[in-house]
């Protein structure tokens, strides 16, 4: 910025060559800026006012319409289906209880997040525990109070057949099935489908006097948008299980083929929207129930469905609020926005290109700007090229269905974490209250010997 005798400061024009996206016919989807001044009716300056900024802000209304559409979409062609929500997209209690209302079991990975459940009035049964390290004791309370445990390794079949025999009575396993469907493939977890490690730990498990097989899981990865992955979960699972019950002599009472299904977000590999590539939920619910039922008649008693959605029932339901601090010029001459959240409340966005849109009008001329965070750090960026109305100060940006992994996964990094609330019914409720600085340093303790040196910094 050059000062100009004293009036207006002078600010450098920016040129741009029109891209090749403006002459497509997703030129509109390219251009627009529309302003969102509000939420669910409520003006985003004035949540920022009352609750600070940045804010994570939930819909009770989007996350009950995306839940009910993955729901409704299989239990229509499969009455035997059940949604277990899986917590660690985002365990916020609010939002769990809010899937719970709609009928979802658990899918928990960890012993806290199933305190999380057992303290939502989950009971043990409504809970399924997956994930590659579960300790003895926690493993010993889930078959306790009847959860549905997933082993995920022969080290975890030897452990469980220890917990059970010190319980001394028979406990409920399913097995963790992983199979060559994607590049790279998830096989850190489960059983080996192709290599018949699946069947030979189901074998284990028949034979073992205090472990009764009752399920078989599969979770293929994640924003899946490959419908045939699904299909192939779904053969492999029915023919293991119909293998299970012609050679072991038991029937698995459900085939769970975890989630993965995806949200309306676009990677940042991807040149369309996410949204005009994905398949719709009733097309995942075709390929799979459709090769279920046509496998029924082999089944003595038709297994249930379990399904554990995680991105695609909670990322279009929470959105970040975030003030623009300041807009300045980049030396390669895009302009820089720079705002009070950070990639340490967005992890997510180093694989998801979020959008972004201001509370301020369109500008007759609007512009590609980086958003970046307020971090000191210069990988604190948010989104490269994002168009907007012109910047300035005091803007809010909103940026969009943020619900899926940014969360759980976000942290305190100089700056405490910002209040969650849950928009319903024109009414703004608390989830989560801001961080303060006891949230933060309180667990933490000076050795006396440091005291004197905590107390008065030496010169
Ligand atoms: C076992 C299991 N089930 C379900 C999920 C949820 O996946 P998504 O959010 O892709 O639906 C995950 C996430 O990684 C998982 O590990």
């Amino acid at each position: 910025m050059i000062k100009n005798k004293g009036t207006k400061p002078y600010v450098r024009p920016v040129i741009k060559k029109i891209s090749f996206g403006d002459t497509v016919k997703f030129k509109n989807e390219h251009m627009k800026t529309p302003a969102v001044k509000a939420l669910e009716g409520l003006s985003v300056s004035d949540l920022t006012d009352r609750f600070g900024s940045p804010l994570y802000v939930v819909s009770e209304g989007t996350l009950r319409r995306s839940f009910r559409e993955v729901a409704q979409a299989f239990t229509r062609r499969y009455p035997r289906t059940i949604i277990a929500y899986s917590y660690k997209t985002n365990y916020l209690s609010g939002i769990c209880a809010l899937f719970h209302s709609e009928g979802a079991w658990a899918e928990v990975v960890s012993g806290f997040e199933y305190e999380i459940a057992r303290r939502l009035g989950m009971d043990g049964p409504s809970i399924l525990f997956n994930g590659p390290y579960k300790k003895p004791e926690e493993m010993k309370r889930a078959f306790l109070e009847g959860a549905s445990v997933h082993l995920d390794s022969f080290d975890e079949l030897k452990m469980a057949g220890e917990v059970a025999a010190s319980i001394g009575r028979k406990v409920n396993v399913g097995v963790r099935v992983n199979m060559q469907l994607n590049y790279p493939a998830w096989d850190k977890f489960g059983f080996s489908y192709e290599r018949g490690e699946a069947f030979e730990a189901c074998r284990q498990i028949k034979k073992h006097r205090y472990l009764q097989l009752s399920g078989l899981h599969c979770h293929a990865g994640t924003y899946i948008i490959d419908l045939g992955i699904y299909r192939r979960v779904i053969e492999n699972l029915t023919d293991l299980s119909l293998d299970i019950q012609k050679e072991l002599g038991r029937e698995v009472e459900y085939l769970d083929i975890g989630g993965g299904y995806p949200s309306g977000n676009s990677l940042h590999t991807q040149l369309m929207p996410g949204y005009t590539i994905a398949p719709p939920m009733e097309q995942y619910a075709e390929t799979v129930c459709s090769v279920l039922n046509g496998k029924l008649r082999s089944f003595t008693k038709a297994p249930r469905l379990i399904l554990e959605p995680g991105r695609s029932v909670v990322d279009e339901g929470m959105h970040l609020l975030t003030k623009v601090v300041s807009v300045k010029e980049r030396q390669n001459g895009n302009r820089a926005v720079i705002v009070d959240a950070g990639i340490h409340l967005l992890p997510v966005s180093a694989y998801y290109r979020y959008e972004m849109s201001s509370n301020r009008d369109s500008t007759p001329t609007t512009e590609d700007v980086d958003v970046y965070g307020a971090l000191c750090m210069q990988i604190d960026v948010l989104r490269k090229s994002v168009r907007l109305p012109v910047a300035q100060a005091g803007d809010i940006l909103t940026i969009h269905k943020v619900g899926a992994y940014n969360f759980t996964q976000s942290m305190q990094f100089i700056y405490p974490r910002p209040a969650v609330v849950l928009l319903h019914d024109g009414r703004a409720e608390i989830l989560r209250r801001r961080e303060t600085y006891e949230d933060i340093k309180g667990p933490e303790a000076i050795p006396a010997r440091l005291l004197t040196y905590a107390a008065k910094p030496k010169r």
